[in-house]
């Protein structure tokens, strides 16, 4: 897995094939020397997923999807999408725990099983991880984070293909973030959960919730993530482009 700094774009269920004409100016930026060291990662709804991987063939892009099913080949589903599919297609990560599917019911042991298919599949996993509202009033987020952790990562010995992605619920789409003070405190803490579990591993943890082209001057500061899963401003490409460009420059 790459060890660039990460700027993945989850479109979450928005987009047509009109708005893929709009990621022809962030395809440009993508290969110009300047971006080299940063890696873009568009994780688009699974209608697009084939569009995404042609329109990105020559470019620096890598594409995502952003769920699978816990099945690694085929079977009685409906509805449902295998990792091996999604590896086929071309696409190199897959978006597993996204809060937003926690919230329609799935369970720590679905996704422990969904990150042992995607593994299986050769797929990286961005595995999101985050606090809700109500847990962080009762002051239990480091509890929750380290469940979601342990249950999630059960019997998964290696962690090079696993990117973290906090996402503290609240934060999702609100606008609200926390300061960097309290944010690299979190990181810090998860970052120890993590080791005490993967001794002498390598932790890649990126951060979510909210990033946007005003906000980015302000979290691009923190050193202790590898970089940003952004939702609603990655839609836009002028914004993202912005987001990308400001933590640059
Ligand atoms: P947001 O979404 O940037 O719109 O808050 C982030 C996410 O849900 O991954």
């Amino acid at each position: 897995m790459t060890n660039k700094l990460l700027f993945i774009a989850n479109w979450k269920m928005f987009g047509d094939l009109k708005s893929l004409k709009s990621i022809k100016s962030v395809t440009n930026l993508s290969n110009k020397n300047k971006y080299k060291n940063i890696k873009i990662i568009y994780c688009p709804p699974y209608t697009l997923l084939n569009n995404f991987v042609i329109k990105t063939r020559n470019s620096n892009i890598d594409v995502g999807a952003q769920n699978c099913h816990h099945e690694i080949n085929t079977g009685p589903y409906t509805g449902s999408i295998s990792s091996t599919m999604i590896k086929k297609l071309g696409a190199k990560y897959v978006i597993i725990g996204h809060s937003e599917n926690r919230f329609d019911g799935e369970t720590n042991n679905n996704i422990n099983k969904k990150i042992h298919s995607a593994i299986s599949s050769n797929l990286n996993v961005i595995f999101c991880i985050g606090e809700n509202l109500f847990q962080k009033r009762n002051k239990i987020t480091n509890n929750v984070l380290k469940k979601q952790i342990y249950s999630g990562l059960k019997k998964i010995k290696k962690i090079d293909k696993i990117i973290f992605a906090y996402e503290p619920v609240w934060s999702i789409g609100t606008g609200k973030v926390l300061t960097n003070k309290e944010l690299i405190k979190q990181i810090i803490i998860i970052k120890k959960i993590i080791k005490n579990k993967f001794k002498n591993q390598k932790i890649k943890i990126i951060y979510g919730g909210s990033v946007n082209n005003q906000n980015i001057d302000i979290l691009k500061q923190i050193k202790e993530i590898n970089g940003f899963l952004i939702g609603g401003a990655s839609q836009n490409s002028k914004k993202f482009i912005d987001i990308i460009k400001k933590t640059i420059n």
